[in-house]
């Protein structure tokens, strides 16, 4: 079977490798990829926003499947057009993406199939808000409805910075995704991540990881889009993962089936563990980045027939066969990320990481320039390796992103630190 892949982060980059192991792909196309998978699929210069180019591709080249990574493609309806021209796709279609793509769709599920998760009102205007808030108190989370590439949530730890968050909301900081306001109660816990692959009726648990989301060591500094992750997240026993698929999977499965929106795909819930367990943060409707890359090396089973399966409703009923390791990736960094990063400078050596056992490099924001590779974005690398443990993990992580030579890259030095501390 010819494969299509949407995207070209690092998310993509683990996606590709898994999908090259399949014994039933043919051919791996990506669009538009990123110079490492281009090591190991075709590149394909589309524009991911034209899905009558998409289709024609489709056509043009024998394509049975398309796996889309990023959300953007998914909350446009990418998975509906290509299902209406025929084609078969990972993720699910534009009501269903409704989960990532607006808070307070999710919060009103919540409410209306009693899942766990903070009390929360919407809102429309800046005041009514604001006098939400002062009856609720500090802290208390301010959160932008639609999708603001991760920075429309505030959590402020005073009235003030909440009311600050409202206006810049309102304001316009992000655009119509800002024309509607969350406001729900802090909560208090550890953050883990748990994936469950959706078939639209049932749902069996994929794998967890913990997230960096700051910057800075010992987690400061400004939220990124994540700089390193591992998994399993020690905090997930078997039995907190039973909970999470009963409590919060299984209710969003009937859920959702009642509203007419089917859910298919990955399910990314952003967990608060606290002490009465788990409660929801947040959906995703796809794979995290950079969480994808340390849970496709834990595979232990072909991922294209998973992903096919819950396209095609057909799930098997068995949980997802892992190995025992862990896993750990770092994210390497331009430096000045993610505020200013710079670009331009030359990466040599991820060979010499890429030949140390159980470690895989994958590319993020890279370009070649000609037989140079470019760092071309904030997150540039990621290097993960698998060990015996999250320490092990961490350990071999580190050795072989230090044989890698650029100089215009960093990275956190403390990955793992709450599994090790457990
Ligand atoms: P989100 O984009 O919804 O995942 O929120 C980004 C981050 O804000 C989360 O990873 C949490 O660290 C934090 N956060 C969001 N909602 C809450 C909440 N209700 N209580 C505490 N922290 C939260
Ligand atoms: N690493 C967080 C995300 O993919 O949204």
């Amino acid at each position: 079977m010819n494969v299509l892949l949407i995207g070209s982060g690092g998310r993509e980059h683990a996606l590709a490798i898994a999908l090259k192991a399949s014994p039933l792909l043919t051919r791996l196309y990506a669009a538009p990829g990123n110079p490492g998978i281009g090591e190991i699929a075709q590149n394909v210069a589309l524009d991911c926003a034209d899905h009558s180019a998409i289709i024609d591709f489709c056509k043009g080249h024998d394509i049975g499947f398309v796996v889309i990574g990023p959300e953007a493609p998914l909350v446009a309806g990418l998975v509906d057009d290509l299902d209406a021209a025929g084609v078969p796709a990972f993720g699910p279609s534009k009501i269903a993406a409704r989960l990532e793509g607006s808070k307070g769709y999710t919060k009103d599920l919540c409410r209306e199939c009693a899942i766990p998760t903070a009390d929360y009102e919407r809102f429309a205007a800046a005041e009514p808000a604001k006098a939400y808030a002062r009856q609720r108190g500090a802290p208390i989370v301010v959160k932008a409805d639609g999708l603001a590439a991760g920075k429309g949530v505030v959590v402020a730890q005073t009235l003030a910075e909440a009311e600050a968050a409202i206006d810049m909301i309102f304001g316009g900081a992000f655009g119509a995704a800002g024309a509607e306001v969350v406001i729900e109660d802090f909560l208090e816990g550890e953050e883990a991540s748990f994936f469950a692959l959706c078939d639209g009726e049932r749902a069996i648990a994929f794998a967890s990881a913990q997230d960096h989301k700051r910057v800075g060591e010992g987690d400061v500094g400004p939220n990124t889009g994540g700089m390193g992750a591992y998994s399993p997240a020690p905090i997930m026993s078997d039995e907190m993962s039973a909970r999470v698929m009963n409590e919060i999977v299984a209710p969003t499965m009937a859920g959702m089936k009642a509203r007419g929106a089917p859910y298919r795909g990955v399910l990314f819930v952003g967990l608060m563990i606290g002490r009465n367990g788990p409660r929801l943060i947040e959906f995703n409707a796809r794979f995290g980045d950079p969480e994808t890359q340390v849970m496709l090396p834990r595979l232990d089973c072909d991922l294209l027939p998973l992903l096919l399966a819950s396209a095609k409703g057909a799930l098997p009923d068995a949980p997802v066969r892992l190995k025992p390791q862990a896993a750990l990736t770092i994210v390497f960094a331009a430096k000045g990320y993610p505020e200013a990063p710079e670009r331009g400078g030359e990466i040599r050596g991820i060979e010499n990481a890429q030949a140390q056992q159980g470690v895989v490099v994958t590319h993020a924001g890279t370009k070649m320039d000609g037989d140079k590779l470019i760092a071309n974005g904030g997150r540039v690398l990621n290097v993960t390796a698998l060990g015996d443990n999250v320490a092990d993990a961490q350990r071999k992580a580190y050795a072989a992103l230090d044989l890698i030579d650029w100089p215009g890259g960093f990275c956190r030095r403390d990955i793992g630190w709450r599994a090790l501390s457990r």
